[in-house]
């Protein structure tokens, strides 16, 4: 039997495959002996809890450009009040403001906010700022993984050429980047941190290994390695459009059956005993997520010439049921006749969601300032919001204690005092012909007909 011959290729090119200034696995292992740190940068609701949870198992610097958080942080406080004190027990953090400190750390997590303007398109200041930040204490050999939520492709295109110009050093050369998406849901205390899936990426087989380690040592549910950066950012958009699009369907619905004098909660709870119909109500879709991911895809479609229709209608029919629903009851305190006096408005629940005290980008209160430019007096009552920043942000007054009557009351957030309150609980603040608008939809058995109104 004659051998193959052995094919001697002269001609082959030479790959160059980039070599790090790490070696494989070594940054992993020093960074769990706690011979290199780790530091997270922003320590808003996103950063404060995964740098918490990362102090569990790495030497973690937290920092943030906030010095009254950090003050707060020092003490143990959680501002967004998403980790209790003990949390901050036995973990190895240091919060710090002074961003010199970076320059021991290899290995950043980054967790800014990244929101849109009042065009509504991305405004990535703070992301090119804090990766600026980041730039100037890089060193040969570190890892930067990104966590704001972006279009696909920032990461490539706007952080690491960031990274390159301000510290000289060469991408996937010196220094390698990663991107996971953060899927959190504030105010959920089933699904959190350690306990969903983290999708990672990474810019080389080793940084995708190292990131993956690192999250690894924390993250109880495991981790999915997207196979490219674009695709981990792409999937972060995705899974809050896809809520936006079906919570859209539901509210261009509820619209729908407004005029057809039809119980949008009594036709979704007769459809959804079919087996594979999916359960999503209509809604106010506020928050800095929902509301706001969209428009990074949106913009990044347009940028390559192809406008996402269904992606911007479902943006313009969610962000018009703040209208709709001054409508509505507009055209009901015409139906009294309450038109003939100054007509009073009580909400209950200012924050974007239930059971939270964030008020970015909350449409209740966009929703209160629409009834007050419609001429109503608006009156809030919220006892998880902070009063000074909402009247900071909104100029809006929380009044947590009236006996006063009013002409109207908005079931606006569900937090957990409001939830189970029946018709005699809000007569306090009203008479029996008071409106009731339940935006959730989902209290019609404890309130008469002819008063109770949702979406
Ligand atoms: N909040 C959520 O539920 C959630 C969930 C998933 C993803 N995200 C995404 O995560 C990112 C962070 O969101 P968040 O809600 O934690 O924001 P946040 O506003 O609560 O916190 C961001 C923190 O970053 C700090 N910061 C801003 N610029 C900085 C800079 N240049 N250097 C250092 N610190 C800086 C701020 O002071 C703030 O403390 C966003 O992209 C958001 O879309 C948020």
């Amino acid at each position: 039997m004659s051998s193959i011959p052995k094919i001697k290729n002269d001609h082959a090119p030479v790959i160059n495959f980039p070599k790090l200034a790490y070696k494989k696995n070594q940054l992993f292992n020093d960074l769990k002996n706690k011979k290199e740190n780790m530091a997270v940068v922003g320590l808003g609701y996103v950063g404060l809890p995964l740098a918490v949870h990362m102090a569990s198992k790495f030497k973690v610097i937290g920092y943030d450009v906030n010095a009254d958080k950090v003050m707060q942080l020092m003490q143990h406080k959680d501002p967004c009040e998403e980790l209790h004190s003990s949390e901050f027990k036995n973990k190895d953090i240091a919060f710090t403001v002074n961003e010199k400190i970076l320059k021991d750390a290899k290995f950043y997590i980054v967790a800014v906010p990244t929101p849109i303007n009042e065009l509504k398109k991305p405004n990535l200041t703070p992301l090119k700022s804090a990766t600026a930040t980041i730039a100037k204490y890089l060193k040969k050999g570190d890892c930067v993984v990104f966590e704001s939520t972006v279009f696909p492709g920032c990461t490539e295109e706007v952080c690491v050429p960031i990274l390159e110009r301000i510290s000289r050093l060469k991408f996937n050369k010196d220094f390698t980047v990663g991107y996971s998406p953060e899927r959190i849901n504030p105010g959920d205390t089933k699904h959190t941190f350690t306990k969903i899936k983290k999708i990672v990426s990474g810019s080389t087989d080793e940084s995708l290994e190292l990131i993956a380690n690192v999250y690894e040592a924390v993250v109880e549910a495991g981790v999915h390695k997207a196979p490219e950066i674009k695709v981990a950012e792409s999937a972060k958009v995705v899974e809050n459009i896809q809520r936006d699009v079906n919570i859209g369907l539901m509210n261009e619905l509820s619209q729908i059956f407004g005029t057809l004098n039809i119980n949008t909660k009594d036709v979704l709870e007769a459809a959804g005993t079919k087996w594979n119909f999916h359960n999503y109500y209509p809604g106010l879709v506020g928050g800095h997520c929902i509301g706001v991911d969209p428009y990074y895809l949106i913009e990044k479609a347009k940028e390559n010439k192809y406008t996402p229709m269904l992606l911007e209608q479902v943006r313009e029919v969610n962000e018009g049921m703040i209208g709709y629903i001054a409508l509505q009851l507009e055209r009901q305190f015409f139906n009294k006749r309450f038109l003939s006096k100054e007509v009073s408005v009580l909400v209950k629940g200012i924050t974007f969601k239930e059971n939270v005290n964030d008020i970015r980008n909350s449409k209740t209160a966009e929703l209160c300032l629409e009834l007050q430019k419609r001429g109503y007096r608006v009156v809030v009552q919220d006892y998880m919001a902070n009063p000074e920043e909402v009247k900071r942000r909104y100029g809006l007054e929380i009044v947590e204690n009236t006996s006063e009557e009013f002409d109207a009351i908005i079931l606006a957030v569900d937090h957990e005092d409001y939830r189970h309150l029946a018709h005699y609980d809000y007569l306090k603040n009203g008479t029996k012909d008071t409106i009731i608008y339940d935006i959730k939809g989902d209290k019609k058995d404890r309130f008469p007909k002819e008063v109770y109104m949702s979406l």
